[in-house]
């Protein structure tokens, strides 16, 4: 595909066409996935891969078949704390077998496709201040490519764990029109809950609903209540996820807390989050039949 800077004076390369082919290709690609829900906050730091992992191996643990995108590509953590990193990547029928996990959860990570651990994605940008709005439309393009060049086969839910920024859901909701929804997550502190008001008017503007608010490393901090948060801005509360040592070491390992370590507080924390998000995602479906792709 060709580069921003070379559409300028485009000689009859046919960009549009190009865009619509990549566009019936990520249709026809995200076919068997039922819906994709983001995870979000403005606040970088907060557990927003964490909580993406946990999720998606409790919806695993309970018999659902999912997929995560991880949509940080600066950032990238999901292919090491699910455990898949380094793993060989097959193409078949034209698309990138994502590596499963223990659990079968499918992913898809940027950190999978760089040489090196060291290597960063840089954005090529002909002067700094243009590097801004290049870095968006690249974003906006390398999502897509992500999701058209996946065989994600047949997914109940796809996570997409977003990188920090308030900004950043509008531009996933971009790619993916038929968003069921977004999880944001906060930690008990004003500082936090300063930057998550304002993901949480972007996430209430988009179409897709607010699942609702996660305090996550709960009792970390004597912080203001998320509760409170959540209902002030009249979005539902999913609960508390307390600090854990051991979900943290677990997620270095690339390991799956929630089924190594079920008893733990975070652990049922975890469970009932993902069984409340599996409920709304139930409803949803009944709500607007034919409203995945
Ligand atoms: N409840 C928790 N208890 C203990 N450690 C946690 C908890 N939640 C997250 N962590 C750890 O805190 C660190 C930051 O979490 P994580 O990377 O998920 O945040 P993030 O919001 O995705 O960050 P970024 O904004 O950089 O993407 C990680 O090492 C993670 O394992
Ligand atoms: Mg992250």
């Amino acid at each position: 595909m060709k580069r921003y800077r070379d559409i300028a004076g485009d000689a009859g390369s046919d960009i549009a066409g190009q865009v619509a082919e990549q566009q019936a290709r990520l249709r026809s690609r995200l076919a068997g996935v039922r819906s994709v829900v983001a995870v979000v906050s403005g606040k970088g730091g907060v557990g927003k891969s964490a909580l993406t992992a946990n999720l998606a191996c409790c919806l695993a643990l309970g018999g659902w078949r999912v997929g995560v995108l991880d949509a940080d590509l600066n950032g990238p953590t999901m292919a090491k704390m699910l455990g898949v990193r380094g793993a060989r990547l097959d193409v078949v029928g034209g698309g990138v077998e994502p590596p499963r996990t223990s659990l079968g959860v499918r992913v898809m990570s940027m950190d999978l496709l760089l040489p090196s651990d060291a290597t960063p994605l840089t954005w090529d940008a002909p002067t700094q201040e243009d590097a801004h709005t290049w870095r968006g439309a690249m974003e906006v393009n390398a999502l897509r490519e992500f999701l058209a060049d996946t065989n994600w086969g047949d997914l109940d839910l796809m996570l997409v764990d977003l990188p920090p920024g308030t900004d950043r859901l509008a531009t996933v909701a971009s790619v993916l029109p038929a968003l069921a929804g977004s999880v944001i997550v906060t930690i008990p502190s004003e500082v936090s809950h300063l930057v998550v008001r304002k993901s949480i008017t972007v996430a209430t503007q988009t179409r897709a609903p607010v699942l609702g608010l996660v305090e996550n490393m709960a009792g970390l901090f004597p912080g203001p209540d998320a509760g409170a948060l959540a209902a002030a801005a009249g979005i539902p509360f999913l609960g508390r996820i307390p600090f854990d040592p051991l979900l943290a070491a677990a997620a270095d390992r690339g390991a799956p807390f929630v089924a190594l370590e079920p008893e733990r507080d975070a652990a049922r924390a975890l469970a009932r989050i993902a069984a409340a998000v599996r409920e709304s995602l139930e409803r949803y479906w009944q709500e607007t039949p034919g409203s995945s792709w």
